[in-house]
Order: C-alpha cells, then structure tokens, then sequence
C-alpha cells in the first residue's frame, strides 16, 4: 500500500490548483495554500476557478473524501508547517517591457516557506524559472533553513489535459541533490511510477532546462510549420499535405506541426522569451538567436490573417463587420494570454473594421483584458451581418458549423480559415470563398 504523505501546494492557479487535486487524488493528504479567498472557496466546493475538462469532477472527489487522500485549503501559510513535501506552483509572467520572467513570486514563495516549515522536508519548484534559480533558492535555504531540501520538478501539463497530464504523465523530470529527495519524490508519484511513467533524475540546471527545452522545441516545430506556409504561399504549394508528408516519417513526427495563427498561451510565447533573455545572461544568446526567428515568424502568421482578411474586404476594413471565431489560446481553454485570435481581432479593429469576437468559454476573460474589443457570447450573434468570418480557434462547434447556416446569417460570402481545419469545399458549395495560410490553392 502506499504510504500517504503531507504535501503542501503553494500558489493555486492553474498548476497549483491541478496539482493540488492531483496529489490527494494520488492518496496524499494535501494543503493548498494561495493568498486568494475567493479561489479557496470556489476550489473547497469543488469549482474549478478556470474552465479545465475533468478539474471539477475530480475536485469533487477530494473535497468529499471520495478519493484515497485529501486536501484542505488554506490563506495562511504556517497551515504549511508540518508538511513533509510543499510544492511551489507560483507564476513567472514576462516582466513589463522586458523578455526576462519575473521570479518574485517564485523567491517570496520559497523565504515565506523557510520561516514556517519545521521539516525536515522537501521544498519543490514546479515554476517554469530562468537556469540557474534553483541553485540560487538552495543556496539561499542552506543558509535560512537547513532543516528544508531542495529540489526541481518541472511541469509538462499541456491546458485542456491538465489532469490526466498530471496524473499520468510522459515523464517525471527530478532535479535533486540527493538521495533522500529522490526517494522523497518516487514516493509522492508512487503509482504513476508503478504504472511504468519513466523518471529521469538531473541536476538543478537540468531540470530547469528541460521544461524550457522542451517549450522551445515545441514553439520551434509550430514556427517551423508556419515558415514552410510562408513559402507555400509564395510558390504555390500546400502547407496541411506538407505537413502529412514529412510527419510519416516517424522522426519528424506529425504532432505539432499544424500550421494556421500560430501559438499562443500563457507558456510557449513568455517561455521562448524569457530562454533568450537567460541564454544572453549567460553569454550564451547566440545559441538561441534562433528563437527570436521563432517569435517572429509565429507573430507575423497574425499580420498575414489580418492581410488576408482585408483583401476579403475588398481593400479596406471601413464599414465591414468581422466574425472572429474564438478567443481563447485553443480550444478547450478559456485561457486568452497572448491569444493569437485576440491579436488578431485588436489588429483588424485598429485599421477600422467592425470586430465581433465570440468563443465557447474564453468571453469573460477576454472581456476582463481587452475591454474595447466588441464581444458575442453566441455565435449566430457574432455572424450575423459579417463581410467576412474568421476562424481563429478549432473549436469542434465551428469546425462543424453549417456553411448554409452561416450564409443564412452573414453579409458576406468570405471565410478566412485561421487553422486549417474547415472543409473547403463545403463553405465553397455554400458560396464561400475560402482562404487558408499555406494553402493558397485550397
Ligand atoms: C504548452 C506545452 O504543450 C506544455 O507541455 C507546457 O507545459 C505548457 O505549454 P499549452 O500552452 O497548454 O501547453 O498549449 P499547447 O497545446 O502546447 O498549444 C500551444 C499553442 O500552440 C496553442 O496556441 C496552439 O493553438 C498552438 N499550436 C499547437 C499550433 O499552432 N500548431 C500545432 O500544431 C500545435
């Protein structure tokens, strides 16, 4: 059977929050801790604070005691006291003007922590952090602390998979110092590992830059994608056969190569960012020039959409109305940070069309940051009257939308299709002319 420990959560957003339920769904008996009351509450009732597939279920299950752990919540962080694990789980958004993360919260996380923990126990990063903060935090514990260890665990939960990311992940990634940390973790992830999740165990720098690795690499093949559209535009090639093409060959692999606006997110964009700022740092930028290529070309797709929809107007954005489909970073998200369909709707409204947003969950957060952006909660609304509809986020609702029933609504005859994924030649049958990026003969 498995021995349960305490774990500790520190900071609920959308890590946190996952993580936290993760841990009491794994048999731990779990304290999570965030300044905010509000999001307490909701979580303590079993309401995710986000839209999350699976999170309120599970949530459910740990707060009624239906699972094998369980999990408390809590403002003050001395209820962190007599864990035996905490988890840091706090944000590093981009600094203002700057490409660099912000790891305030992350630090103040860490001395708040040394001053309540009794120990001994085990202090966990999961925050995705510039190389070379972990060995600074322990440096800063040995001295503080020396009842609390540190170590590294990155994070790889994709939104929309987040619980089953959590709960049987790829791989665990250990960043520790010692043998006891290390058992200390396999204990924690007990069943995953039993279920045959591979663990790799690395040095702190390792362990940070796996998770930067591994975004970059990943924001690396969209923009990859999105450079070989670019090209298919300007010799007349097509960009979706393309990419069938080469991800046969296994090496190349088909995932993530889906060329359209590109990526958005609260993580590929600030991560790639904040990799450039640390590599330069570190003497080492030109090893990632690259990546500000990857930024550029993933930016640009934005530019081209909003290209394309002012040739679908006919030259000029004065006077026509524009459907954009979608808010949020992808589908099953309500998350909209630097959203590629939110970009995209600012740069339209700003050359003078008449914008109506719309999307399944991501309105109200979209509503909250950019609030001179007109916005539909239903689609039909958001259709009705436009010159030209854009599809900015896959949705299965408008992947599957009715070209008739579109027409039946719209001004317009003109479809502008952001991701790839609509049947050209049934918006064609309806009348439509149909654009896509990297497909200029689709
Ligand atoms: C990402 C990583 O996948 C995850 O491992 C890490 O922990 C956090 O960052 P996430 O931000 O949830 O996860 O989104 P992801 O599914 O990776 O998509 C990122 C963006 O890339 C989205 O805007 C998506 O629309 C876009 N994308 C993805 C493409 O444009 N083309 C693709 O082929 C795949």
């Amino acid at each position: 059977g498995l021995a349960p420990l305490r774990v500790g959560v520190v900071g609920l957003g959308y890590l946190g929050a996952v993580h936290a339920a993760c841990m009491a769904e794994l048999g731990h008996e779990v304290v999570g801790y965030d300044i905010d009351q509000a999001k307490l509450d909701a979580l303590a009732a079993g309401r995710a604070p986000f839209f999350e597939p699976g999170l309120p279920e599970l949530l459910t299950r740990v707060t009624s005691g239906e699972a094998d752990g369980s999990i408390a919540f809590t403002t003050e962080v001395a209820d962190l006291k007599a864990c035996e694990v905490v988890f840091v789980c706090v944000g590093t958004p981009q600094r203002k003007g700057e490409l660099a993360a912000d790891t305030t919260y992350v630090q103040r996380a860490f001395e708040s922590l040394a001053d309540v923990v009794e120990g001994p126990a085990l202090l966990v990063g999961k925050s995705t952090v510039p190389v070379g903060t972990a060995a600074r935090l322990a440096d800063d514990l040995a001295h503080r602390a020396g009842h609390l260890e540190l170590a590294w665990n990155p994070e790889f939960l994709r939104e929309g998979h987040a619980v089953t990311d959590t709960l049987a992940p790829d791989r665990f990634v250990l960043g520790v110092t010692s043998e006891r940390a290390e058992a200390l973790l396999r204990r924690v992830y007990a069943r995953p590992i039993a279920n045959g999740t591979p663990v790799l165990v690395a040095d702190y720098p390792t362990a940070e830059l796996v998770k930067t690795a591994a975004n970059a690499f990943l924001a690396t093949k969209i923009s990859f994608i999105n450079a070989m559209a670019e090209v298919c535009e300007a010799a007349g090639g097509d960009v979706k056969v393309l990419a069938d093409a080469i991800g046969h060959d296994d090496r190349i692999g088909r995932k993530f190569l889906n060329a359209g606006v590109g990526f958005g997110g609260g993580c590929l964009p600030k991560d790639i960012r904040a990799f450039m700022a640390r590599a330069g740092e570190l003497g080492a930028d030109q090893a990632l020039t690259f990546l500000r290529e990857v930024d550029s070309i993933n930016m640009r797709r934005r530019a081209k959409v909003v290209d394309l929809a002012r040739e679908a107007c006919g030259g000029s954005f004065i006077g026509r109305k524009i459907a954009v489909l979608g808010a949020a970073f992808k589908p099953h998200s309500d998350d909209v940070r630097d959203s590629p369909a939110i970009s995209i709707a600012a740069m339209a409204r700003l050359q003078g069309a008449d914008v109506v947003v719309t999307d399944p969950e991501g309105v109200a957060n979209a509503q909250r940051l950019w609030g001179d952006l007109t916005y539909a909660v239903d689609t039909d609304e958001a259709l009705r009257g436009a010159d030209v509809v854009l599809l900015l986020t896959e949705w299965p609702q408008y992947v599957q939308l009715d070209p008739a029933h579109v027409a039946s609504l719209a001004r317009g005859r003109q479809v502008i299709d952001g991701r790839n994924v609509l049947d050209a030649a049934a918006w064609r049958a309806a009348g439509f002319t149909y654009r896509a990026l990297g497909r200029p003969n689709a």
